[in-house]
């Protein structure tokens, strides 16, 4: 079989670049996508450097475009890139009724969630693609998003980032439950890191944090792992048995599973989101098909 084919987005440091030497040691070729190139090279063209802002549909698209055409299929895309707040609310209010505040920086949430969107979108696309080269036995792929341990409980410091990737364990676990998606053959998760000693982290975080709270990217690594089975890749059924909507939190030594909130017995009414989950999908169908094929 041709060498199975990935895409990490943020792939040239920290746990992006620990995942592309991951799967290179498995055998996979990787593209890399990021606004900077990795400071190694890995030798016998097993990665391809692809400059993309994932922020950017058209730098994203046309990066997709390179790997299908480098690769010749797509079996597994990693959306990671991300970038921490670029701007403040209550710290910064002025007390002046004649000094409003100027426009946010709203970078985090283009890069966070609308890039994480545009790929998802975009590795869809590719991974259903039959291939003109007899590369994949069958159609389909795995992505994986990279949400954080900020997605899943409130940090003060970091509202937009956090907003971001509590929208993308929301994005993971409603496309999770599309019955498109599984027809599609695409399994889409979520991993979410605790803290982890990257360039990510501002100067002075790790001053502040007990060592024994730092979290290993073997952790992360054995998430990417548990949600992507890479080793397994020549199996038919390795989409199919793919884990689907799921949360992984990597926490120091630990993989914790989160699952959405149940609620409370008695209370409330739950036809929407349980028997009546597929009629309710059934009604956005042809409505958001439609926006879909009309574009902006
Ligand atoms: N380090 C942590 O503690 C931690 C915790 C939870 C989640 N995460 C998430 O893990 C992911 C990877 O972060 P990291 O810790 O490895 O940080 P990192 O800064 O080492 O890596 C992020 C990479 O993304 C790239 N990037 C930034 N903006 C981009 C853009 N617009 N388009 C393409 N590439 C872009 C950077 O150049 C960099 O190579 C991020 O989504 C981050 O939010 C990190």
């Amino acid at each position: 079989m041709a060498p199975p084919v990935g895409i990490v987005t943020g792939g040239s440091s920290g746990i992006g670049w620990a995942l592309v030497q991951h799967l290179v040691s498995m055998g996979w070729n990787v593209v890399i996508a990021d606004v900077h190139p990795p400071k190694e090279s890995i030798p016998n063209n097993k990665t391809l450097y692809v400059r993309t802002d994932v922020s950017s549909w058209e730098q994203q698209a046309d990066m997709f475009k390179q790997a299908y055409a480098w690769g010749k299929r797509l079996d597994f895309c990693a959306l990671n890139a991300g970038i921490d707040d670029r701007d403040d609310i209550f710290n910064s209010l002025s007390y002046d009724v004649d000094k409003p505040p100027k426009q946010p920086n709203t970078r985090t949430f283009s890069v966070n969630l609308t890039g994480t969107y545009y790929g998802i979108k975009l590795a869809a696309h590719y991974m259903t693609i039959p291939s003109k080269h007899g590369g994949k036995a069958k159609l389909g792929g795995k992505i994986i998003v990279t949400s954080s341990g900020t997605g899943l409980f409130p940090t003060p410091g970091i509202p937009q980032y956090s907003a971001t990737k509590h929208a993308l364990v929301g994005l993971v676990r409603a496309l999770g439950r599309s019955k498109a998606a599984l027809e599609a053959n695409v399994r889409i998760n979520a991993v979410c890191p605790a803290i982890v000693a990257t360039g990510a982290l501002p100067p002075g975080l790790l001053d502040v944090i007990p060592p024994n709270q730092i979290t290993p990217m073997s952790t992360i690594l054995r998430c990417f792992d548990a949600l992507g089975d890479f080793g397994d890749v020549g199996h038919d059924d390795w989409v199919e048995q793919g884990r689907m909507g799921e949360t992984v939190e990597g926490n120091v030594q630990d993989l914790i599973w989160h699952h959405p909130p149940v609620r409370p017995q008695g209370q409330g009414g739950s036809f929407a989101r349980e028997k009546g989950a597929l009629a309710v999908a059934q009604v956005y169908k042809e409505r958001n098909r439609q926006f879909a094929i009309a574009g902006e």
